[in-house]
């Protein structure tokens, strides 16, 4: 099952399986490879087959076109080795920052709570601590299938991990989480992944999250309240109606120990609201257009659905940020 993955042109090698994606291989050897969706969606951890041949199974039309195909590129998160490879890829480096390596964990459900119609927080603890940066996911492995969804830990306290999941109609893994989990149950997760991490703050932050893109978000608010505490900036959470502020408590509570954080809340079905409670009505771009005339000087996470992060790059960009000063993270929807 053994292969020999060699990643160039540095000439890195990794011990790989067949079973296992290029990426995720390299992850679990401490080679940082440049992804962010592990589902091949977003076309991050496109890279050209130099050598050998792959397996490539769920791949997007959208992350990888055919030309692009039939010029040897392919997805390293969907990309299974059928033999020793050689891929040329660019290992990420970045200053400051220690990348955990992958690994698995076996945890079991103690706490499920629904906190609005369709989001349930579900915490679980761990066989052991993991180590993750705040803003980075999990695989969650499907019981009886060799499907994983990717949720991000919105808080990490020793052993015991937070998610924040939101129903998806007709979705295989909120059929699982919403119907069947129970207290006590097994969930095997794999992680951590991403590069939607907090790094340090040398400048004032926007965080610019929508429904439960904001699970990330707290992971590093969470992070900012015990260590940056002066940080400035703001957050503005996007949901569709009043009951679907699901942390409304948890930013009030966060703005008290980061004084330097303004909240607002954007609820995208409600009209005519005037920022009482600093509740505003329109879409978190609509919120940002308002509040901010512009965003220089500014780093900026962004998370939340596709559509939402496009809208709130573009007024960002408006705003004269730049790509560089922009982080994000897009939850895509994967029945
Ligand atoms: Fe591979 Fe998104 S397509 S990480």
């Amino acid at each position: 099952d053994e292969v020999k993955i060699t990643i160039d042109p540095v000439g890195k090698v990794v011990k790989g399986s067949r079973s296992q994606s290029i990426l995720e291989s390299c992850m679990r050897s401490g080679v940082w490879l440049p992804h962010a969706c592990t589902h091949g969606t977003c076309g991050t951890c496109k890279a050209t087959l130099v050598d050998g041949e792959v397996d490539l199974r769920d791949v997007s039309g959208f992350a990888l076109m055919d030309f692009e195909r039939e010029e040897g590129k392919i997805l390293l998160c969907q990309g299974f080795p059928k033999g020793d490879v050689v891929v040329e890829a660019e290992i990420e480096e970045e200053e400051g920052v220690d990348y955990p390596l992958v690994s698995d964990l076996v945890t079991s459900v103690v706490a499920m709570d629904k906190v609005t119609r369709d989001v349930v927080l579900v915490t679980l603890r761990a066989d052991r601590e993991p180590v993750i940066l705040p803003g980075q996911y999990f695989q969650w492995h499907l019981p009886g299938s060799a499907e994983t969804r990717s949720f991000s830990v919105a808080k990490l306290d020793g052993d015991l991990l937070t998610f924040h999941i939101r129903y998806l109609p007709g979705g295989a893994a909120s059929k699982w989480i919403f119907e069947e989990i129970a207290l006590g149950d097994e969930v095997l997760l794999s992680g951590p992944y991403g590069r939607f991490f907090l790094r340090e703050p040398a400048r004032p932050l926007l965080f610019l999250a929508g429904g439960t893109g904001y699970a990330p978000i707290a992971a590093m608010l969470n992070e900012i309240a015990k260590r940056y505490p002066d940080t400035e900036g703001a957050v503005i959470f996007g949901a569709k109606d009043r009951s679907s502020l699901y942390c409304k408590d948890e930013l009030s509570e966060l703005a008290k120990r980061v004084t330097g954080l303004k909240v607002y809340f954007a609820v995208s079905d409600e009209s005519g609201l005037k920022g009482e409670d600093d509740v505003y009505s329109g879409t978190v771009a609509d919120v940002l257009k308002e509040r901010f005339a512009t965003a220089t000087g500014h780093t900026a996470y962004v998370s939340g659905p596709p559509l939402m992060v496009e809208s709130v790059i573009a007024a960002l960009y408006a705003r004269r940020l730049f790509k560089r000063d922009i982080f994000r993270e897009d939850f895509f929807s994967l029945e």
